[in-house]
């Protein structure tokens, strides 16, 4: 099928040069081209230019933009969105006063949502997991990581990483799938960590690459959670598996998991609450993209990362929604770039780039996803007409989008 938009206002996310992703200086552009069309074959961009040089429509099915933007579709390079239920207790207990981690040792966090999960069915989990894809998809994203880790025993760790398998073949939006069963310990392993770890890498992996379930591996490497050589361990047997890694670090402490994840050649490191000066150096020079979740740090009311450091150090940094019940019970990645504006002090642009190619490079997807790219995957959104790009962050709560393309299809218009 061949789709042509026309009467593009603005064409932005724009990029020919072929890079996997941009860094510093460079993450403040975001090239565009006015009064455009665009045309697409099956998944694929075939090519664009502007209304001077539109092709023949015949054989196409035909979207007028009507003077809109089209801007590539957000890459959420990290969310945990299979899960049952939601943890608004947990929420009154915050408002009271309690933190992330004494709601956790009290039995709430993680377990809760282990033991709520562990009592749902695989075909119930997966019809709140697709509403919570249809929310995410209406609001532009188009390729998303998805976590396990509310299993914490083999067999619902299965369960919800087949439920994912489910939402890749079922839906329209593009999906990797990431083993998190190193998020906490499961309650049958409770004074035994050792020993749930050693489950991890003798038992839950081999099983999870038997099914071919996950793409990548993750560890929630911090304070009270996994250490950093268990965290080394879990990576390494992922590595055998074909897993690549994407490590929670640094959200709760300086945790040292954003030197073990560039040790060993992570994806990304996400979180990065706890940063200093030490952990952006280890950061330079490394293919490990630093990944912010600032929709975690708002909900939790913790400090931000500090993107303007590692932006003006040179780094590239990518932004995720962290899509969760216990710290981020939002997909919204635009909402995440105005927060990245608004409280990291990212530009419109640069939070654009993380939120798109940078965060497809998170998941090592960025050659296929992230811009508006001839033979990349078609997946991109079409607003109404805008003042500017920064009008996108600013108004963050005012709805903009009006027609939703993936893999080449309409699916909201
Ligand atoms: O990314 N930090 C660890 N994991 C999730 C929170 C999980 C939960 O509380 O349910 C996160 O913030
Ligand atoms: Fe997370």
């Amino acid at each position: 099928m061949r789709l042509l938009i026309k009467n593009i206002g603005t064409l932005a996310g724009i990029d020919e040069s072929g890079r996997i992703r941009v860094a510093g200086k460079e993450m403040n552009n975001i090239a565009t081209l006015e009064n455009c069309w665009l045309l697409t074959e099956g998944e694929r961009i075939k090519d664009y230019g502007t209304m001077d040089t539109i092709p023949s429509d015949e054989g196409c099915y035909v979207v007028d933009a009507e003077g809109g933007w089209l801007l590539p579709s957000y890459c959420d390079s990290h969310t945990h969105i299979v899960y049952a239920g939601s943890r608004e207790q947990e929420f009154l207990d915050k408002i009271k006063g309690l933190s992330y981690e004494e709601i956790a040792r009290n039995g709430g966090g993680i377990l809760n949502s282990a033991d709520r999960l562990h009592d749902t069915s695989e075909d119930e989990l997966y019809s709140q997991a697709m509403e919570r894809v249809n929310e995410i998809v209406s609001m532009g994203t188009g390729l998303v990581e998805i976590k396990s880790g509310y299993g914490l025993t083999l067999e619902d760790e299965l369960k919800i990483l087949r439920v994912i398998r489910r939402i890749k073949e079922n839906s329209p939006l593009s999906v990797r799938a990431t083993f998190l069963g190193a998020h906490a310990v499961g309650r049958a392993y409770k004074g035994r960590q050792a020993d749930y770890v050693a489950h991890v890498c003798d038992d839950m992996i081999p099983a999870v690459a038997a099914e071919k379930l996950a793409d990548y591996v993750d560890v929630f490497c911090d304070r009270g959670f996994f250490t950093v050589e268990e965290t080394a361990r879990i990576i390494e047997t992922g590595a055998k598996y074909g897993m690549r890694a994407k490590i929670h670090a640094n959200e709760l402490a300086v945790s040292g998991g954003v030197e073990v994840g560039v040790k060993y050649n992570a994806l990304s490191v996400d979180h990065l609450e706890s940063m200093g000066d030490e952990q952006i150096d280890a950061l330079r020079g490394s293919c490990t993209m630093p990944t912010m979740l600032p929709g975690c740090a708002f909900f939790l009311g913790i400090s931000y990362p500090p993107a303007r450091k590692m932006i003006d150090a040179g780094l590239a940094v990518a932004l995720a929604s962290d899509y969760n019940p216990g710290t981020a019970p939002s997909g919204n990645m635009r909402f995440v770039t105005s927060l990245a504006s608004i409280k990291m002090k990212m530009t419109p642009a640069e939070a654009l780039n993380a939120a798109t190619l940078n965060s497809a490079c998170a998941m090592g997807e960025s050659k296929d996803y992230g811009s508006i790219t001839k033979g990349k995957v078609a997946n991109f959104y079409i607003t109404r007409p805008l003042p500017s790009l920064a009008f996108i962050p600013y108004a963050h709560q005012t709805p903009i989008i009006r027609t939703v393309v993936l893999k080449g299809k309409v699916v909201i218009n």
